[in-house]
């Protein structure tokens, strides 16, 4: 077993977060319910920018608002003086809502609409990240027809696939983001961009996968990226103010995973930056990156009330509980691995190993294959841990079912920041054939 950031079991044997009991929570907010540890999330913010403040390198640390975006999420990323990566309007549209300055915000996306853009440029978005020779072009448009300029990174692939602990090297990457650094479609990219009056190229942008264990593959896209430079230095007269490596902080899920600290990631990426700057005999540049899950994951806990339970001799036990892949489509989609307690009974001793069973019409709908726990009943509550990143985001109403009330913890201190869904808001889109008739 293993807790996070304020978590503790208190004196009732009940998971406490940020000072405050789940169970309670539970009670009062009904269940699934996703709770954020605050503390835990300022405390990983600092951790990355205070890194790059040691060192006295500029950088902007923009969270990467997909993993989770609410306007709470994005005021709190707001206090801690983070910048913030959005990548449709809907999450540029919860930004502006949330009064995040726009100039700190960087529009992302492979296929942005002309809406958006413009959307973006109408409220003076700090950057546009270009991402293919559609946009490059859609966005020059809209900027001569305002007479505007648009700040802007190009996206390159750099050709390395990383992953947990492997990272691959690959000539062409099969990706649909970003220019191709190694077939000439980012050269080609950066030419027309630094060719045109509308746009102020900033720099360089690439992201190289996610969940990453190891410090190798931001280095070796930063050695790539560098290398370009030379030529770009040569060639085109250019030299990027930024350089943006993306995300992709790895963090633990299970006692399998084994992330880094975030200073250790920042710190290689720094030197690498730094010793590749100096080679080059050009100004440092400013280092960005774009956390997601390395911020909100591990402080996001998901709490579900159990309900029904199913034996198959011999074969195993499921638990059913009152949420699954329509709050978390992680397992169903990528085989993701959680831990959990019974939030109610965190010490009593496991007895048995489970199946814990969402409650959509899917088979595949499971949220963890074996889990030890103790045996349960009815009415106990589960506590799933690190579910903060790309769970409550990805939420849907398959089956109709409302999605989860958010609640962010800090001090002793509860508050709701996204309200359950109610069945009113489930039709609330929807256009009747005709009007009810009163039988
Ligand atoms: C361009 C870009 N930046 C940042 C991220 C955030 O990644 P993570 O949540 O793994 O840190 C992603 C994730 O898909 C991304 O595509």
């Amino acid at each position: 077993m293993f807790f996070y950031g304020t978590s503790r079991v208190n004196d009732k044997g009940h998971l406490e977060i940020g000072g405050v009991d789940t169970v309670d929570l539970a009670k009062e907010y009904g269940t699934p319910l996703y709770i954020y540890d605050v503390a835990l999330i300022r405390q990983r913010a600092r951790a990355f920018k205070e890194t790059f403040e040691k060192y006295g390198v500029k950088a902007q640390v923009a969270y990467a608002s997909k993993a989770f975006s609410t306007v709470a999420m994005v005021q709190l990323v707001e206090e801690e003086g983070l910048s913030l990566d959005v990548v449709s309007g809907g999450e540029l549209y919860t930004a502006l809502k949330a009064d995040f300055p726009p100039e700190r915000i960087h529009f992302h996306g492979n296929n942005k609409s002309r809406q958006e853009l413009e959307m973006a440029l109408a409220h003076g978005v700090g950057c546009i990240v270009i991402d293919n020779f559609y946009e490059l072009q859609l966005l020059e448009q809209i900027c001569a027809e305002r007479g505007m300029t648009a700040s802007v990174l190009i996206r390159v692939t750099p050709g390395i696939e990383a992953h947990t602990h492997d990272y691959i090297l690959t000539g062409q990457e099969d990706s649909k983001f970003g220019f191709d650094l190694n077939n000439g479609q980012a050269d080609r990219a950066l030419k027309q961009a630094l060719s045109s009056p509308s746009f102020h190229v900033l720099g360089i942008h690439c992201h190289i996968g996610s969940q990453i264990f190891e410090t190798t593959g931001f280095v070796l896209a930063a050695q790539k990226i560098f290398h370009k430079i030379a030529d770009w230095k040569e060639v085109y007269d250019f030299v990027p103010k930024v350089v943006n490596l993306g995300g992709g902080f790895g963090i633990r899920y299970t006692n399998e995973d084994t992330p880094l600290p975030a200073a250790e990631y920042v710190e290689n990426i720094i030197a690498e930056a730094a010793k590749q700057a100096a080679e080059l005999g050009i100004a440092m540049p400013e280092i960005w990156i774009e956390p997601g899950r390395s911020l909100v994951g591990d402080a996001g806990t998901a709490i579900y009330s159990i309900g029904s339970r199913k034996e198959v001799p011999n074969v195993r036990h499921y638990v059913a509980v009152d949420g699954g892949m329509s709050d978390n489509i992680r397992p169903a989609l990528y085989e993701a691995k959680y831990e959990a307690v019974l939030a109610n009974r965190v010490l009593d001793e496991k007895q048995e190993v489970v199946a814990i069973a969402g409650k959509c019409c899917e088979s595949g709908d499971m949220l963890i294959w074996d889990l030890p726990l103790p045996k349960t009943e009815a009415g106990d509550y589960l506590a799933v841990f690190c579910t903060g990143a790309y769970g409550y985001s990805m939420a849907n109403n398959y089956n109709r079912l409302p999605r989860p009330a958010v609640v962010f913890v800090e001090n002793g201190e509860a508050q709701l920041v996204v309200r359950r869904e109610t069945y009113e808001d489930l039709v609330r889109l929807d256009v009747p054939l005709r009007a009810k008739v009163n039988r």
